[in-house]
């Protein structure tokens, strides 16, 4: 419990200093901004881009135009090039620009170092990587030798995965980074994986739009979301039949627990387990749920119940919807014209709050770590200071709107200039990963009970079933 709690306020320092120190917004030169993040798009494979998980539209990504990957560092090439000629098994997604990149730094490694890169798809959605992962484990399978661990699931990998601080070049890597996220990574003294990219939530909104329809600023409360969405999209829904007001990740996957969280810590309704208690069933929650609820249908599609982050990603860049909750990887592709619609007409705000609550963004992110039973472990570390190291993750913060782990990339001028999100203050809500290896049930129970109301279900009787779901991991 205090590792998450720690996380989440080490989460909120980290990335307010960050945003502090966004001169370059400040000083009005946001304008450009728009405009410099173009030809780019998400690294986070992290960010569910195949959808697979959720019967939406699949990643139409162009992919062309990424600039040439950084050469590997000489200190990486020296300890890898005793492995040249093995093979490194990498768990990705290959959607997206992320998955463009990976590939294209997988061949920079073999023409630096000699070691091959071979990528494994790993699905989109975390919730089914996770299951994949669980097959690989339990078959005590000694590929993919490097695995993609989000930022919930630490605890239930630990057992399975090897201490990637013991391994060479990753120890010294891992000092410079977050050291909330470390924490974080650490489970019974074993770092799980290296941090690779960090995430928040925030909102998505149409500038073009918002003038249009008479809104001088973004909804701070849902209750003027759910206003401001239902004017935009009755006036916008004449000439073009398919917009909605407001689209987001309602599919019953990992997302949804993203989202549901944002909800219910940002309306009064706690962190779903407050000292241990499971505090998810309260009437706050209840009217946040039926304020959703009551979205599906109306300024959200019906199809938004299994909508992942592509395709309510897709929906905003196409010029479909009026806002969107989503992770900072979507700024680079909405900013993109070769991926976008709405390149000049949106920007960026906090997530709308209650009456009386704050704005809160789920933190996410991820590692990569090298599963504990590869042959090729010093090999696999070495791939893994590349692409977790402060060059390549400039590279992705730049090109990809990746949010950095390293503080001297988070302070690059070029980083900040890339990334105006950055200015968004809100509170960073941690999942309930204090749950450790019971983590994914956890989280299951909620997204599938959240999904279900989102469907049609009675609020207050899904929540009090949670609560006993939930009090079955706890006691
Ligand atoms: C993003 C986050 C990750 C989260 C996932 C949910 O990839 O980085 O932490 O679990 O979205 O879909």
């Amino acid at each position: 419990m205090e590792r998450d709690d720690r996380l989440g306020r080490e989460m909120t320092r980290f990335l307010r200093d960050w945003s502090r120190r966004d001169f370059l917004r400040r000083t009005g030169q946001a304008g450009a901004l728009l405009a410099t993040g173009s030809g780019m798009a998400a690294f986070l494979e992290a960010c569910g881009t195949g959808s697979s998980s959720g019967g939406g539209a699949s990643s139409t990504v162009n992919t062309s135009g990424l600039p040439a990957v950084p050469a590997v560092p000489s200190d990486v090439v020296s300890a890898a090039k005793k492995f040249s000629g093995k093979t490194v098994v990498v768990s990705a997604d290959p959607t997206g620009k992320g998955g463009q990149a990976a590939k294209l730094a997988a061949a920079q490694f073999e023409k630096d170092t000699g070691v091959k890169i071979s990528f494994v798809v790993r699905p989109g959605s975390t919730s089914d990587t996770y299951a994949q992962y669980q097959r690989i484990f339990t078959s005590k399978a000694s590929t993919p030798d490097v695995l993609d661990v989000d930022v919930v699931y630490p605890g239930a990998y630990a057992q399975y995965m090897a201490d990637a601080k013991s391994l060479p070049l990753l120890g010294d890597l891992s000092s410079k980074m977050d050291q909330a996220i470390i924490q974080n990574n650490t489970v019974g003294g074993k770092l799980v994986g290296v941090p690779r990219a960090g995430d928040f939530g925030f909102l998505y909104y149409r500038t073009d739009l918002l003038k249009k329809y008479g809104f001088a600023n973004p909804p701070a409360t849902w209750q003027e979301l759910t206003d401001q969405a239902t004017k935009i999209q009755a006036g916008e829904k004449a000439s073009n039949p398919n917009f909605y007001g407001y689209v987001f990740q309602g599919n019953a996957y990992e997302g949804l627990t993203c989202n549901a969280m944002e909800w219910f810590t940002s309306t009064g309704g706690g962190d779903v387990i407050d000292n241990g208690k499971i505090t998810v069933d309260n009437s706050n929650n209840v009217a946040i749920l039926n304020l959703a609820k009551g979205w599906v249908g109306k300024i959200s599609p019906t199809g938004v119940t299994a909508f992942a982050e592509e395709d309510a990603r897709n929906a905003f860049t196409t010029g479909a919807a009026a806002f969107l909750r989503n992770w900072p990887y979507v700024y680079s592709l909405a900013a993109d014209p070769k991926n976008s619609k709405i390149v000049g007409n949106f920007d960026v705000a906090p997530l709308p709050h209650g009456g009386t609550g704050q704005s809160s963004g789920c933190v996410g992110g991820w590692q990569s770590g090298v599963n504990g039973q590869s042959q090729v472990k010093e090999a696999a570390a070495a791939w893994i200071a590349y692409t977790t190291g402060p060059d390549f993750q400039k590279y992705s913060a730049v090109n990809l709107t990746t949010p950095p782990t390293i503080d001297t990339v988070a302070k690059d001028a070029d980083v900040l200039k890339a990334n105006p999100w950055l200015s968004i203050k809100t509170n960073r809500v941690v999942r309930p990963s204090k749950l450790g290896a019971k983590y994914n049930q956890g989280s299951t129970f909620i997204f599938q009970s959240v999904n279900s109301v989102l469907r049609g279900g009675d609020a207050a009787q899904s929540l009090s079933s949670l609560k006993q779901q939930l009090q079955t991991l706890v006691s």
